[in-house]
């Protein structure tokens, strides 16, 4: 007699059930029981539930298949929280049904978008994204400035995921173009997460480091090149005025370089996007060089400008 025998190797039967047991203890242990906890499901309480506009704005992304260019999920990485904001967490996903996380860039993030710009500056990006960036490959979303919400179907989407809603809201829904309520849809997006900026560049930091590009050949140059690139789109293609107001006014002698170099480093929160993040210091005094040569013939501001951040109405 071998003094295997009485080993638990050779008993089949009791091995796999021992085997059995092993994988369903620990299955329960890891899997199911944290399942059941609540602190497995996180919520961000400050984010408040969709609204009817906003979900409509939604079910547009989903038709039309943003998610293919754009993911709303922020990496925990360094570059990422740099370029995007805080990174993305749980709690954010509590009520999303289904995920838009997606797994491609072709275009940036979006999980953070909903402060970064005013509403008249998405619905004019949707028309014609390369007013904004020349080179976009995003396609012209033009005809969702025609077409009305079908309300009916919002409403009956959002019986079904069981989600709350306004009747004076759907009644409202009824009356916006599926364009409006794609904007709504970004401005929401991130709601209820602080945000956050690793880097910023303050005022005693300029009084200590000056402008780096001050004096440089051809700076005026380049910073122009960068503002038809960057800024253009919301300031105008010789900063005449946009969606936000001129700045002709700034240049001259007694230009405020501190205030300007600050500004266009840190933006203006829900406004205008900070440009630390994306920018060198040199390129961002390169524009404050060209911003210096606008002055003395100040050009009248155009007539439709518009520096009201709340506006809801659609633009012709
Ligand atoms: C073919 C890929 C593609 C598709 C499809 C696409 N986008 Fe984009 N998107 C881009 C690229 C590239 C950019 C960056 C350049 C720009 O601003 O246009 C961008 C930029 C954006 C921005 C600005 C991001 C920022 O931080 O400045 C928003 C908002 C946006 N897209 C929303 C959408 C929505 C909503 C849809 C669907 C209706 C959509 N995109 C479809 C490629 C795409
Ligand atoms: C998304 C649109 C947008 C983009 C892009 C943008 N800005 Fe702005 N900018 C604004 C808005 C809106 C304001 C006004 C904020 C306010 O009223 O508080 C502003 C204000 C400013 C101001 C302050 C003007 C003053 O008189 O106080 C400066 C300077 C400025 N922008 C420069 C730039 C430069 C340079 C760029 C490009 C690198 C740029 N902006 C890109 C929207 C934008």
């Amino acid at each position: 007699m071998s003094e295997n025998q009485n080993s638990i190797f050779s008993r089949p039967l009791l091995f796999s059930v021992l085997v059995l047991a092993v994988i369903l203890v620990g299955s329960i242990v890891t899997a199911f029981y944290p399942l059941a906890r609540d602190d497995m499901h996180p919520r961000i309480e400050e984010r408040t539930p969709y609204t009817a506009i906003e979900f409509a704005g939604r079910d547009v992304y989903l038709r039309e298949g943003c998610v293919n260019c754009h993911t709303q999920t922020v990496r925990p990485l360094k570059s990422e929280v740099l370029r995007y904001g805080d990174y993305s967490k749980g709690g954010e996903s509590a009520d999303e049904r289904p995920f838009l996380w997606g797994s491609r860039r072709t275009g940036p993030d979006l999980s953070r978008i909903g402060g970064k710009y005013i509403e008249e500056w998405h619905l004019q990006h949707f028309v014609n994204p390369q007013k904004f960036a020349a080179v976009s490959n995003m396609p012209k979303y033009t005809w969702l400035a025609d077409r009305l919400v079908d309300a009916s179907a919002t409403e009956t989407h959002m019986k079904g995921l069981g989600l709350e809603y306004a009747a004076e809201d759907m009644t409202a829904l009824a009356e916006m173009t599926e364009l409006q309520a794609l904007a709504a849809y970004m401005l929401s997006i991130g709601r209820g997460v602080e945000r956050l900026s690793l880097v910023e560049i303050t005022y005693e930091d300029f009084d200590t480091n000056g402008n780096p590009a001050s004096g440089q050949d051809g700076a005026a140059v380049r910073g122009r090149q960068l503002f038809v690139s960057e800024c253009s789109g919301c300031h105008g293609i010789d900063a005449e005025g946009d969606l936000a107001m001129p700045l002709t006014g700034l240049g001259g002698t007694d230009m405020d370089e501190g205030y300007v170099f600050v500004t266009i480093a840190g933006g203006f929160e829900g406004m205008m996007p900070n440009f630390v993040s994306t920018m060198t210091r040199m390129q961002i005094g390169s524009i404050v060089e060209y911003l210096k040569t606008l002055n003395e013939d100040v050009v009248e501001t155009p007539e439709e400008v518009t520096t009201d951040m709340g506006s809801a109405e659609p633009i012709e």
